[in-house]
């Protein structure tokens, strides 16, 4: 997990309880503690879920939504203490930045949110394919070649808050699945090209909306020392440098898993997220970020056919939640977000308990320099429309 920009942790050291016996508990009881701590502390406390958690973990949030909704609500309360963000970890750093922005803590005369992530080990494999040394060594070499002045750097919001500093530092901003198409017309505004990290396929598949060629995309592999692996003329005549990265959820979604389901349930309609490989996302009738997915479900006639190509813990709760519909998941093979899933009630209760008795656990807390630059990036995106 990139961790450069955390204030260093070492392992829980103001625990007063530890986690090993709350992994013996049943479920029943778990719920049941939790829900008492949720009772005493009332609107000190938010839980956040984002919707690919396990369902057991969504029934003890306040409120559940995709990386741009939990985002933008990260900060609302003005009675929250404590946010525990049942995510993962670029989501719990971002909560930390919006929750603790300058208008925020004079709201509260200076009072600090504190974010906890149940695990700290719920990272994010997609966000982990950069590091900042990579990108900054990146943005040097491309330099030799073409006006990184005229470039604009984009990350995704599954990226460390060191890579949303860089983006604040050097004019670019932050995007998510669920505005990347509006960010790239306000990059487009400011630059002519735009360096797009950690993911290629939300990348490529939002600039081939808008007209951009795949010609017109060179991918920049970290690991090739020789200009990301392209040449002088390939970088000359880019408009969007695709970093080689990807979600390993959503890379396993193929083309034939379209195809299969198109010749055996005839009307079917393919609903996918846009971090699926472009053959997927070419081929599907309806692409768009967790929260469109669940839109479109909920808004759709009964008896609508779906096979919809993202998060298996999503997929299932949809399918529980729409028993009018006949809802399938895109692949053969399990995809499910396994740094996700390490969010548990185990977890969930002992981080809550030790809050309760007054010691915070896995807190996340995101340096004062990294919170400036990418608060100035994530600012940029939340004013984009
Ligand atoms: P959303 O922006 O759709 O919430 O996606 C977050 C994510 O991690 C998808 O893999
Ligand atoms: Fe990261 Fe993929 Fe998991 Fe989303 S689903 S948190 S991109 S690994």
């Amino acid at each position: 997990m990139a961790t450069d920009n955390l204030v260093p942790l070492t392992a829980n050291p103001t625990a007063i309880h530890e986690l090993a016996p709350y992994k013996t508990l049943e479920n029943d009881e778990l719920n049941a503690r939790i829900s008492a701590v949720r009772e005493q502390l009332g609107d000190k406390l938010l839980i956040l879920g984002h919707h690919y958690q396990q369902d057991e973990v969504i029934e003890q949030t306040d409120l559940r939504g995709d990386s741009y909704l939990l985002s933008e609500n990260a900060a609302a309360s003005k009675t929250c203490e404590t946010i525990v963000f049942c995510g993962v970890h670029f989501m719990a750093e971002t909560a930390d930045i919006l929750a603790n922005r300058p208008e925020k803590l004079a709201e509260r005369d200076g009072r600090r949110t504190t974010v906890i992530l149940p695990d700290m080990a719920a990272g994010c494999s997609m966000a982990d394919m950069a590091a900042i040394a990579q990108v900054e060594a990146a943005w040097a070499d491309m330099a030799e070649v073409i006006d990184t002045e005229r470039v604009i750097p984009v990350t995704y919001i599954n990226s460390s808050a060191a890579l949303k500093a860089f983006c604040g530092r050097h004019g670019g901003i932050v995007c998510t699945s669920s505005n990347a198409g509006a960010v790239l017309d306000w990059a487009f505004e400011r630059g002519d090209r735009v360096f797009f990290f950690p993911d290629q396929h939300l990348g490529r598949n939002t600039a081939l909306k808008m007209d951009i060629t795949e010609e017109q995309m060179p991918v920049w592999d970290p690991y090739d020392l020789d200009l990301g692996g392209n040449t002088e003329e390939q970088l000359t005549a880019s408009k969007v440098i695709l970093w080689k990265g990807h979600c390993s959820v959503h890379q396993m979604f193929r083309a034939e898993h379209v195809h299969q389901f198109r010749e055996q349930h005839p009307g079917i309609k393919i609903l996918v997220h846009p971090e699926c490989p472009r053959e997927v996302n070419d081929l599907a009738d309806v692409s768009g970020s967790t929260g469109k997915i669940l839109k479109t479900v909920q808004e759709s006639p009964a008896g609508s056919k779906w096979a919809i190509g993202t998060e298996l813990h999503l997929v299932n709760r949809l399918k529980a939640e729409h028993p009018e519909q006949e809802i399938h998941f895109l692949s053969p093979v399990v995809c499910m977000c396994a740094t996700m899933y390490r969010i548990d009630l185990p977890h969930l209760c002992w981080v809550l308990e030790n809050l309760r008795d007054g010691a915070v656990v896995n807190k996340i807390e995101v340096d004062p320099e990294t919170t400036k630059w990418s608060l100035i990036a994530l600012e940029r995106m939340l004013a984009v429309k």
